[in-house]
């Protein structure tokens, strides 16, 4: 998975943080805001009401009976207070708070619902840029032979930590008598070999030096010929390499998968001689 995917990952699981978040203060807020309890809709709705009654029956009777007598007005008829009825949820469709509730979930379940299937997505889609621990393309065959002539002898690549240089050709009749140089062979043949940038000593990171057209390590001064074979300092093996195969477009992939272990101690199959000035001295001396 690719860091920009994973960025993109990242941001969409804070996004949906922030929204459970706010989902979660914006639904106490509505319910305190001047809200009923359940228990307490309940108690009312069940209590006995003590409202005032109207004149019973009998009163109404006696009242017209001294009325027609022309003893006594006429009581006045009290209607009694209609009782209050709880409008029917269905009637009144959807509350502001159920809208609410109603939207927050329904916004969640959507924002989770993306991020799953953006994640899913992104798992199983094939990754644009091959990085390293896989086979990573490094350009074509011509291109990178050209670098290597303009540049000074040598072609980096980040995606796959590896330099590449020529391999002469009159020397793969030697190489292939190394048995570390197995797997390598092939790459050989197109006239490259691909060194891993880690020292096998500590693990620094080993650098080009174009004056003497050597791989030397600036942490503890081991020094390695052009195609990674030992020559000086602690290192007890020569560069670690990769298996470089060119396709019948002119592809060059490296398969960073697999590290081929470097050459022994004493491997010289190009015999090149620094050409120059070292780029760290001091390192530790021959072995
Ligand atoms: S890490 Fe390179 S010489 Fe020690």
């Amino acid at each position: 998975m690719s860091s920009s995917v994973l960025i993109l990952l990242v941001v969409g699981g804070a996004v949906l943080l922030a929204l459970l978040a706010f989902t979660t203060v914006r639904r106490r807020d509505v319910r305190g805001a001047g809200a009923l309890s359940r228990e307490t809709v309940k108690r009312d709705r069940d209590a006995d009401l003590d409202l005032p009654t109207g004149p019973t029956g009998r009163e109404v009777e006696r009242a017209a009976h001294e009325s027609a007598r022309g003893s006594a007005p006429a009581i006045a008829t009290v209607a009694p207070p209609a009782l209050w009825v709880p409008p029917d949820r269905e009637e009144i469709g959807v509350s502001r708070r159920q809208f609410l509730n109603r939207a927050s979930v329904t916004l969640m379940s959507a924002g989770l619902g993306g991020f799953a299937a953006a994640s899913f997505v992104a798992f199983l889609w094939p990754t644009a840029a091959p990085v390293f621990g896989g086979k990573v393309n490094v350009g074509k065959l011509d291109d990178i032979l050209s670098t290597i002539d303009t540049s000074g002898g040598f072609f980096y690549s980040s995606s796959a930590r590896s330099w590449v240089t020529r391999y002469p050709s009159d020397a793969i009749p030697k190489a292939k008598g190394v048995s570390e140089y197995k797997d390598l062979i092939g790459g050989m043949e197109s006239g490259i070999i691909a060194q891993y940038q880690k020292c096998p000593h500590l693990g620094c990171r080993v650098p080009e030096c174009k004056s003497s057209q050597w791989f030397e390590c600036p942490c503890h001064g081991s020094q390695y010929n052009r195609v990674g074979e030992k020559k000086a300092g602690p290192a007890p093996r020569g560069m670690d390499h990769f298996v470089v195969t060119v396709g019948s477009s002119g592809d060059v992939v490296i398969d960073t998968s697999r590290v081929i272990t470097g050459a022994a101690i004493g491997t010289n199959t190009t015999g090149q001689e620094a050409e120059g000035p070292h780029c760290i001295t001091g390192g530790g001396g021959s072995h």
